[in-house]
């Protein structure tokens, strides 16, 4: 049976907002319940004006702030909790949503698609990387994503406590290049950006806020390093 009241956290990811997309186009749409921190609270009326409209509704709230999470669990049955990337508080905030509850899936994606620029590659016809262009890396659509977590949703005693790893494709950045190259008509070169000005750029744009982020990002890029 579909769940009544449905909470998604960090609601302005770019996950939550392919979730909400195919939640709202669902005839079995549950109540929506949105939360998220203030600059998300404006993004989302405007993108989906329906959440503003009970039974939906947004919520400008942090996790890590008992006084907005409590009231947001409130007759809640199920909660889709995305949190910050690479952040020290990843896992904190996780356990701080879950403690409330009996039941817990696990849905582990790998990279999304979505996360290469395609404005900037199509001006410019670079694909910046922080590692090898020639190291395969675990790529998802994530509307397929969305899609999956839309199936657990609706029929949540299916899937009591499991776990998925989710893939489509696994791709080096190299072959995407050909692809992007052959989709946009114009020539696709891969700029491996050598690692301290790739850290130095992701600092820059905030990505990385803190030496945690940057140790990260440091072992990532050394995993891919293809070496
Ligand atoms: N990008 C990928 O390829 C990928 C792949 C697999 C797994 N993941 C995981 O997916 C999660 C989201 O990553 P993403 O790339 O989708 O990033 P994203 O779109 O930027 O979403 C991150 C969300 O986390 C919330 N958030 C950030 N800082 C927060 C804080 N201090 N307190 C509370 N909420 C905070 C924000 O929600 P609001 O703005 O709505 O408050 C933000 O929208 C991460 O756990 C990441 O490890 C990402």
């Amino acid at each position: 049976m579909p769940p009544s009241t449905v909470l998604i956290s960090g609601g302005n990811s770019k996950a939550a907002r392919q979730l909400i997309t195919t939640l709202l186009n669902h005839p079995q749409c549950p109540n929506l319940r949105i939360l998220t921190r203030s600059q998300g609270v404006e993004t989302l009326k405007r993108q989906f004006p329906l959440l503003s409209t009970l039974p939906h509704s947004i919520i400008d709230g942090n996790f890590m702030d008992e006084a907005t999470l409590l009231p947001s669990l409130q007759g809640v049955s199920i909660v889709v909790y995305n949190g910050p990337s690479i952040d020290q508080n990843e896992t904190c905030l996780a356990s701080h949503e879950v403690e409330a509850r009996h039941s817990q899936d696990e849905i582990n994606p790998t990279h999304y698609m979505q996360d290469v620029s395609l404005g900037h590659v199509m001006r410019t016809g670079k694909l910046p990387l922080g590692y090898s262009e020639l190291v395969e890396q675990g790529f998802i659509d994530l509307r397929d994503f969305a899609m999956v977590l839309r199936l657990i949703i609706l029929d949540p005693m299916k899937h009591n406590r499991a776990t998925y790893e989710l893939v489509t494709e696994n791709k080096s950045y190299l072959e995407v290049a050909l692809i992007l190259q052959e989709v946009m008509g114009r020539d696709v070169q891969c700029e491996v950006i050598p690692p301290a000005t790739y850290l130095a750029m992701l600092k820059e744009e905030n990505v990385i806020q803190n030496e945690y982020a940057e140790d990260m990002v440091e072992r990532i890029m050394s995993a891919s390093s293809g070496v």
